[in-house]
C-alpha cells in the first residue's frame, strides 16, 4: 500500500503549473481509465476517489479535477477506444452477443462473396458471416473487440481477417466488397466516409445498415445516428432493396429504440 502511494506521488507532478504538467495529469487519467471495470459508470468521480485513498492533498486533487474535466471535454475522442476495450473485455455482454437479425435475413439467400463488417466490434457479425462460407474481413478501434473477434473465431473453427483500425485511416478499396456491413457503427454519415464505403462496393454488392435514430433533432447529435430518412438520401446511390423506420428492439440498447434499417444494393 505504502509502495503503491509512493509510486502515485511520485509519478504525479507536485503541483499542476504547465502544459506538461496538465499532460501528465491527463496521462495519468487514461492509463486509470482503461484499466477499469465497465462497472465503474463514473470513472472521473471514481478516479479521485482513487486519488484520496492514494494519499493525495484536496488542494492537489482539486487541481487534477480541473485539469481532467476540462480534457475529458476537449479530448472525448481519445477515450472512446478505451470504453470500447473495457466494453468488450467485461464476462457480461451489454448488448446483443449473437449475430444482428437485419443482416442475417439479408445474406439469407446470398451466395458468400468477400464481406467487410465495419466497426466489428467483438466480431459478432464476422463470426456468423466467416461460418456461412464469407470471407470476412473487420475492423474495429478497439484493440479488445478485435481480440475477442478473433478468439470467437477461432472456437467457432472460421478464419477471418481482423484488424485494429480507425475508419478514418481504413483503406476500403475500390469494388472490392459483396457485402458491407454497418451494424450500429460510429461512422459519421457524411462525407468523405460515406463516398468511399459506397465506391467500396462490387456491382450487386450489398450495404446492410442498423442503428438506433436521431429523434433529438439536435445540432449536436452524433453524426453517426442517421435522422428520419436520412439514410435514404445518404445511400441513395444505391437501389435500395429494403428500409425501416420502426420502433423495436435494439442489439444496443436494454429497451425498445427508434430504429433504423436499411439494405441497399449497388
Ligand atoms: C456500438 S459498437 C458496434 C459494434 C458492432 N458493429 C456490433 O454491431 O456489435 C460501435 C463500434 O465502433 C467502434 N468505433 C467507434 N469509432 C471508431 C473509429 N473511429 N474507428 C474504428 N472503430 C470505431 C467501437 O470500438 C465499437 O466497437
Amino acid at each position: 500500500m505504502l509502495r503503491r502511494r509512493f509510486l502515485l506521488l511520485a509519478a504525479a507532478p507536485a503541483a499542476v503549473r504547465s502544459a506538461g504538467d496538465e499532460e501528465k495529469v491527463w496521462r495519468e487519467y487514461v492509463e486509470w481509465y482503461r484499466r477499469q471495470p465497465i462497472s465503474v459508470t463514473d470513472p472521473r468521480r471514481s478516479y479521485l476517489e482513487h486519488l484520496e485513498r492514494s494519499g493525495l492533498g484536496a488542494a492537489a486533487i482539486q487541481e487534477r479535477a480541473k485539469v481532467i474535466e476540462r480534457f475529458s471535454i476537449q479530448r472525448r475522442e481519445e477515450l472512446h477506444p478505451f470504453f470500447f476495450d473495457r466494453t468488450y473485455s467485461s464476462g457480461t455482454p451489454r448488448f446483443n452477443a449473437g449475430p444482428n437479425s437485419l443482416l442475417a435475413e439479408a445474406v439469407r439467400d446470398k451466395a458468400p462473396g468477400r464481406a467487410l463488417d465495419v466497426h466489428m466490434g467483438q466480431g459478432r457479425n464476422a463470426v456468423f458471416l466467416a461460418s456461412k462460407g464469407w470471407q470476412v474481413t473487420g475492423f474495429d478501434f478497439s484493440a479488445e473487440g478485435v481480440r475477442a473477434a478473433e478468439a470467437a473465431a477461432r472456437k467457432a473453427g472460421v478464419s477471418l481477417t481482423a484488424l485494429v483500425r480507425r475508419h478514418e485511416d481504413f483503406d476500403f478499396g475500390r469494388a472490392r466488397w459483396d457485402l458491407v456491413v454497418m451494424s450500429y457503427t460510429w461512422v459519421p454519415l457524411r462525407e468523405p466516409y460515406i463516398q468511399r464505403i459506397v465506391e467500396s462496393l462490387r456491382p450487386r454488392g450489398l450495404l446492410v445498415f442498423e442503428h438506433l435514430m436521431d429523434e433529438s433533432g439536435s445540432e449536436g447529435a452524433a453524426a453517426w445516428l442517421p435522422k428520419p430518412n436520412q439514410l435514404l438520401q445518404v445511400f441513395g446511390g444505391l437501389r435500395i432493396l429494403r428500409y425501416e423506420d420502426v420502433r423495436a428492439s435494439a442489439d444496443w440498447s436494454w429497451r425498445p429504440e427508434r430504429i433504423a434499417r436499411l439494405v441497399g444494393e449497388k
